[in-house]
């Protein structure tokens, strides 16, 4: 099999031949959007989540044969491991990882916080993403090439008060340098996503019980909205896709503007149209 190094078809190629990109918290908004894009990009999917009905119903509403459900808990490395070897027995190659799965938390003082819960974001939102990352770049090597996505947040690079969220997405944001740095030579290209404030069933139930000030998240974004689903999939289908063939190391965010103005409300002259 030839590598990506220089082989800048390399992606479509794989896809071709029916290898697939495994997708995890596809159950969830942002992956479940990113699990049907990839599918009408014309990929093989493994869609992965803790939750066992949505992934049901994922499979029911797309029907497609290209997409195969696996019930997977990210926390828990023997699983990870379990599927892998499941995809080697049913002879299901993996060209590529989407990193989504994840777990917010509701705002708390630093103080407060219960070491736990804490230990536990870090085991999805992280430590998941380490392993499945070890366990699926293991197999994109060995076939050439491959990407991998991890879904970070605009808090990879700007202060949230998220307390135990918001280090494990700078940590993915590293993790994202550093496998890029380790793996190009072996042709698996990483990148991230960040998203900014999205409109997912979880963002709009945080905004419903007034958790989000959806008018304070407008006004401080340059575009004036939040971002949907449909629009953080659009980047992870260019990112794992041939036009992408030398991005790698990058962080995209995904976010109508809020980073380049969330700070701008600190002067008392702003420009508005
Ligand atoms: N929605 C936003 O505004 C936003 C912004 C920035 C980043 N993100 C990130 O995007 C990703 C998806 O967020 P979302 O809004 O779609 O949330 P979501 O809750 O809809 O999706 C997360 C999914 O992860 C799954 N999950 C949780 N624990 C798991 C585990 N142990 N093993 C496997 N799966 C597990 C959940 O079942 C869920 O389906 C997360 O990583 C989140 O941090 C979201």
């Amino acid at each position: 099999m030839s590598s990506s190094k220089h082989n800048r078809n390399f992606m479509s190629e794989r896809r071709k031949a029916g290898a697939a990109i495994v997708v995890t918290g596809a159950a969830g908004g942002i992956g479940g959007g990113i699990a049907r894009r990839l599918l009408a990009d014309g990929w093989r999917v493994v869609a992965t989540d803790l939750n066992a009905t949505t992934l049901a119903e994922l499979q029911s509403q797309t029907g497609s044969s290209q997409l195969v459900t696996m019930p997977l808990d990210v926390a828990k490395a023997d699983d990870i491991r379990k599927t892998a070897a499941s995809l080697k027995e049913r002879q299901i190659a993996v060209a590529g990882l989407v990193n989504a799965a994840g777990l917010l938390q509701d705002i708390k003082s630093f103080m407060a916080m219960d070491e736990a819960a804490q230990r536990h974001i870090w085991d999805v939102n992280y430590f998941g993403a380490v392993t499945c990352t070890q366990v699926f770049a293991a197999s994109m090597m060995s076939d050439g090439g491959g990407s991998i996505i991890n879904i970070t947040s605009i808090n990879e690079t700007r202060p949230l008060p998220l307390h135990a969220y918001a280090p494990t997405k700078v940590a993915l944001g590293s993790l994202t340098t550093l496998t890029a740095g380790e793996f190009g030579p072996k042709g698996v290209r990483v990148n991230s996503i960040a998203p900014g404030f999205t409109l997912t069933p979880i963002m709009r139930e945080k905004i419903a019980s007034g958790k989000r000030n959806v008018s304070a998240i407008e006004n401080a974004t340059a575009m004036r909205r939040l971002v949907e689903i449909d629009e953080i999939a659009g980047v992870a289908s260019f990112l794992m896709s041939d036009d992408a063939s030398a991005v790698s190391g990058a962080s995209i965010p995904v976010d109508a503007g809020w980073l380049a103005t969330s700070y701008w409300m600190n002067f008392g002259e702003l420009l508005d149209s």
